[in-house]
C-alpha cells in the first residue's frame, strides 16, 4: 500500500501542518510554536500545540500527537489512505493509482456500505409487500405521510429469519460480509440469520450520503424497544447523529432530541434542522460533530427523570465546545413527537422561541428544589446559584445573572458577585490539580498500550526516547549512531521498530520525518513518537549527549542479557565496560 515517496513529499508540502490545522483550530502564536484549544478533547486552557518546525502537534491535555496526516485521520475520522487523498484533494493533487483494491480493510468497508445501501433498499421495499402493510400503517399510525417515509427511506423488516439474507445473497454478498454489517449474526449451529427481524426500520444516513446503519423498532411493546447496529468498520455511534445528513445544510442552529421518531416527526413538522444523539451518553466526540456544524444548539429532550439527566450531560460535555446552548422544556412531560401530534407545530415553535439558555435552565431546576420563602431555602439556592454562575466565563453574563437573583433573593448584587469569583477562583485551583494526575495517567496508559516493556525497562526506555527523539529532529546524527547502535541493542520493541526504520529510510536516502512515519504507526503509535520528537526538543544536542544516549542503551541490553550468559557476546561484555568507565568519569 506504500504511496510514491515522491508523491507524498509534494502532498505534505503542498500541506503545511499550519494552514490544514488552522481551518480547524484557532492559534495564538507563541515563540516559533502555535496554540490553541484542542480539537480532540474539551478543554478552556489552550493544550494543543503546533510545531511547524517539526510539522507536528501534541497536546498536553490528552496525548494526541503527530503529523499533518495523523492530524487529518484524527479530526474527519478517516483511515490513513483516506486522509492522504483528503490532503490531495485539498491541494488539487491526483492520488496516485493502485492502493484501494490491496487495502483489505478499506474494500470491506466499501462492501458493508453497499450491502448497508441494498439492505436500505430491500427495507423499504418490504413495506409495500403484503407482510409489510402492518409496517406501513404502523407509520401511518403515528401520524407520518409517505412523503416523509419516502424522505428517511424507511421500512420494515419482516418475521421470519433469512429475508434479508436471501435478498442479499442474490445480490452476491457473503455472508461475512453481512456478518461484518452488522446485518446477520451466526447462530450455535454455524448457520446465519438476520439481525433484524419483525421491526421498522429507520437508516441512518452519514454526512457523504452513505447509510452506514439502521434503528429497528418493534411494532408492539417487546423488548427490546430498538436494535440499533452496533459498531462497524463504516459505522461508529460515538462519530454519527442520525439526519445530520438533512440538519446539516440547514443553517447554523441544531435541535438535539433524544430519539429517531422524535426527529422525524420534527422533520415532518418543518424543522428540518434536527438532529438525535444515537444513545443517551452523548461523548464529546458527538458535541464536536455538533459544534463543526452550529453555534447554537436547542436541546430537546424528555421531561422525564432520564431525561432531565440526560439533558445535564449533554450541557456539561457540550459547554466546553462553546456552543450556545438552550434548553426547550416541553409541558406535560410529553416527547416532541407526540407534543407536535397534540398541539402541532405553531406551538412547538413557541416553545423553540422561548427555549431557556443552559444556565437559566440550571437555575430553574434548582429552583425547584429549593424554597426559597424560608431563609435556609433561601441560603441554599443562593449557594447553589453561585456555583452555576461561576461557571460563566463572560463577565457580562455573570452580571446580568447575579442582577436577576439579586431581584429575586433581595441580596445585593455585589455579594453573589463577591461569592461567585471566590467560586471561580475554587474552581480554577481544582481544575489545575484535577488535569495533572489525569495527564499522567493517560500517558501510563498510553505508554503501555503502544510500548509495554517501557514501563519494566523504563532507563532504557528513556534514553531510547531521548535518542529516537533527537534522530527525528535531527537525522543527519543517524549515520554516526548506527555505527554505534545496532538495532537490536534497542531494548524495548516499538522503539527497536523504529529505530530500524530510521535506519532503513535514511540507508535509501528517504526523508525522515514525521509524517513519513504515519504509514506505519497507528494514531497511539504516532502520539508516543511525536511526544518524544517534543521532548528531545527541550534539551540541547550534542554529539556527546548523542553518544551517551547510545551508550546507555548499549549498557541496558547488555544487563539484561547477563542473567542469561550464553546469550552474552564479547561485544556486550566490552560495550558493558565502556559503559562503566563512562560512567565513572562523568563521576
Ligand atoms: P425512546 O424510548 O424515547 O423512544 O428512546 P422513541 O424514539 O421516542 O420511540 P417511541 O416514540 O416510543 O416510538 C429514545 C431513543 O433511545 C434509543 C433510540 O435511539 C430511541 O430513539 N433507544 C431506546 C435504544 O437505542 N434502545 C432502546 O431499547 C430504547
Ligand atoms: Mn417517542
Amino acid at each position: 500500500m506504500a504511496l510514491p515517496e515522491s508523491f507524498l513529499q509534494e502532498l505534505l508540502s503542498k500541506n503545511d501542518i499550519e494552514s490544514v490545522a488552522s481551518s480547524y483550530v484557532s492559534f495564538k502564536r507563541r515563540g516559533r510554536n502555535l496554540v490553541g484549544l484542542c480539537p480532540f478533547h474539551g478543554e478552556k486552557t489552550a493544550s494543543f500545540n503546533l510545531y511547524p518546525e517539526t510539522s507536528s502537534f501534541y497536546c498536553f491535555g490528552c496525548g494526541a500527537g503527530g503529523d499533518v496526516i495523523t492530524f487529518i485521520k484524527r479530526i474527519e475520522n478517516l483511515d490513513y489512505l483516506d486522509a492522504v487523498r483528503f490532503l490531495a484533494d485539498r491541494s488539487g493533487m491526483k492520488m496516485p493509482e493502485q492502493s484501494r483494491e490491496n487495502d483489505q480493510t478499506s474494500r470491506l468497508r466499501m462492501r458493508i456500505l453497499e450491502a448497508n445501501r441494498e439492505a436500505a433498499r430491500l427495507y423499504h421495499g418490504a413495506l409495500y409487500r403484503p407482510e409489510g402493510k402492518v409496517a406501513l400503517d404502523y407509520y401511518h399510525s403515528r401520524g407520518y405521510t409517505d412523503a416523509t417515509i419516502r424522505h428517511f427511506g424507511l421500512g420494515f423488516a419482516p418475521p421470519g429469519w433469512d429475508y434479508l439474507l436471501k435478498g442479499l445473497r442474490a445480490k452476491g454478498f457473503k455472508e461475512e460480509e453481512l456478518v461484518a454489517a452488522f446485518l446477520a449474526a451466526r447462530g450455535r449451529n454455524g448457520g446465519h440469520y438476520d439481525v433484524f427481524r419483525n421491526r421498522v426500520i429507520i437508516p441512518i444516513i452519514d454526512i457523504r450520503g452513505n447509510v452506514v446503519g439502521f434503528g429497528g423498532r418493534v411494532l408492539d411493546d417487546t423488548k427490546p424497544k430498538y436494535i440499533n447496529t452496533e459498531s462497524t468498520l463504516a459505522f461508529s455511534k460515538s462519530r454519527n447523529l442520525f439526519a445530520l445528513n438533512f440538519a446539516k445544510n440547514e443553517g447554523r442552529e441544531l435541535n438535539l432530541c433524544e430519539g429517531y421518531m422524535d426527529v422525524i416527526a420534527m422533520h415532518q413538522a418543518g424543522f428540518t434542522n434536527t438532529v438525535a444523539a444515537l444513545g443517551t451518553s452523548f461523548p464529546e466526540e458527538q458535541m464536536q460533530l455538533i459544534a463543526r456544524y452550529a453555534d447554537r444548539i436547542n436541546l430537546i429532550f424528555d421531561a422525564d427523570g432520564a431525561g432531565q439527566k440526560a439533558t445535564r450531560r449533554a450541557i456539561d460535555n457540550l459547554r466546553r465546545t462553546g456552543l450556545d446552548v438552550r434548553v426547550v422544556t416541553i409541558p406535560d412531560g410529553k416527547d416532541p413527537d407526540e407534543f407536535i401530534q397534540k398541539n402541532g407545530a405553531a406551538a412547538f415553535k413557541l416553545l423553540l422561541d422561548r427555549a431557556a439558555n443552559a444556565v437559566e435552565h440550571r437555575l430553574l431546576e434548582i429552583g425547584k428544589t429549593h424554597n426559597i420563602l424560608t431563609s435556609e431555602g433561601k441560603l441554599a439556592y443562593y449557594n447553589e446559584a453561585a456555583q452555576i454562575l461561576a461557571q460563566l466565563d463572560s463577565p457580562v453574563e455573570r452580571d446580568l445573572y447575579a442582577g436577576r437573583l439579586s431581584e429575586l433573593l433581595s441580596v445585593s448584587k455585589d455579594a453573589i458577585l463577591r461569592e461567585v469569583e471566590s467560586n471561580r477562583k475554587k474552581k480554577q485551583r481544582q481544575e489545575v490539580r484535577y488535569q495533572l494526575p489525569n495527564l499522567m495517567r493517560k500517558e501510563q496508559r498510553e505508554l503501555q498500550q503502544v510500548n509495554p516493556e517501557a514501563v519494566t525497562y523504563t532507563r532504557a526506555a528513556s534514553a531510547e526516547e531521548g535518542l529516537l527523539g533527537t534522530l527525528i529532529l535531527h537525522p543527519d546524527y543517524i549515520r554516526q549512531v548506527r555505527q554505534v547502535l545496532s538495532p537490536e541493542q534497542v531494548v524495548t520493541e516499538f522503539n527497536r521498530r523504529l529505530y530500524s526504520h530510521l535506519l532503513d529510510r535514511d540507508r535509501q536516502g528517504l526523508l525522515v520525518e514525521l509524517a513519513f512515519l504515519a504509514a506505519n504507526y497507528d494514531q497511539d503509535g504516532m502520539a508516543y513518537i511525536s511526544r518524544m520528537v517534543q521532548e528531545a526538543k527541550e534539551h540541547t544536542v550534542t554529539p556527546e549527549e548523542i553518544l551517551r544516549l547510545a551508550a546507555v542503551i548499549r549498557e541496558e541490553h547488555a544487563l539484561r542479557h547477563l542473567n542469561d550468559p550464553a546469550a552474552v557476546t564479547d561485544d556486550d561484555i566490552q560495550s558493558m565496560l565502556d559503559a562503566l568507565r563512562a560512567r565513572k568519569q562523568d563521576k
